[in-house]
């Protein structure tokens, strides 16, 4: 990736980031108690959820949508702090609340002795969402932006023209 596109990608990631805190901060003041704040200001608790999970682990990648791993495999990814050869501070208190719930009420359990999927190339969710494609290389994190052009804005249905029928 040409070195201008990654900066101008993060600039607009810590942009993202910084109107997700300011949203967050100023709605958790209100939620709980005052559940006339928080519809005024027009978020209801899963956009919370999911703004939370997007700030959380929308950083250093696309922020996967919930329903491409198992329940299981979200819940260990959250909890645990060596992530794929990466440290990452493993969330808690409220942030974890919310990202938890947004992971966990999207996404569908395994069934019993399944293997946990740490790849999505290993995730039966994933292969059903993808019945009709064949991937030209192994898939990855990095990879979603070549067949859905606007991930940056969690958009997975829309397609790049090459898939589009
Ligand atoms: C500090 C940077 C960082 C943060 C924050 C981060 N990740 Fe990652 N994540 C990575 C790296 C690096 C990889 C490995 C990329 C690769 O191997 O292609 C990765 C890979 C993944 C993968 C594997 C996808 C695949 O099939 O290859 C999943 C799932 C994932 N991250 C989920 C999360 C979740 C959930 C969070 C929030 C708790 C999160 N990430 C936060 C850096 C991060
Ligand atoms: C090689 C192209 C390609 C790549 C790479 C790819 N996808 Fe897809 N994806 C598709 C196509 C095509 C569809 C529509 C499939 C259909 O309708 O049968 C789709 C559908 C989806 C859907 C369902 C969208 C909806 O709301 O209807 C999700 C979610 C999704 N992809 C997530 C991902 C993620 C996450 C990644 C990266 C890890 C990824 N995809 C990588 C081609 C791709």
């Amino acid at each position: 990736m040409p070195h201008f596109r990654g900066q101008r990608r993060r600039v607009w990631i810590w942009g993202m980031i910084a109107v997700l805190a300011g949203l967050t901060g100023s709605l958790l003041t209100g939620v709980g108690q005052n559940p006339v704040a928080q519809a005024q200001q027009g978020l209801s608790q899963t956009q919370l959820e999911q703004a939370q999970y997007v700030r959380s682990c929308g950083s250093c990648h696309v922020a996967l949508p919930a329903q491409v791993l198992p329940t299981e495999t979200w819940r260990r990814l959250l909890q645990d702090p060596n992530h794929y050869g990466q440290q990452i501070q493993p969330l808690t208190g409220v942030p974890l609340q919310l990202a938890w719930g947004y992971l966990r009420s999207n996404s569908r359990p395994l069934r019993q002795r399944e293997p946990v999927p740490y790849r999505l190339a290993d995730s039966r969710y994933f292969r059903a969402l993808h019945l009709q494609v064949e991937f030209p290389s192994p898939v990855r994190v990095s990879s979603c932006v070549d067949c859905h052009p606007r991930v940056d804005f969690g958009d997975f249905a829309s397609l790049s023209p090459d898939w589009q029928s």
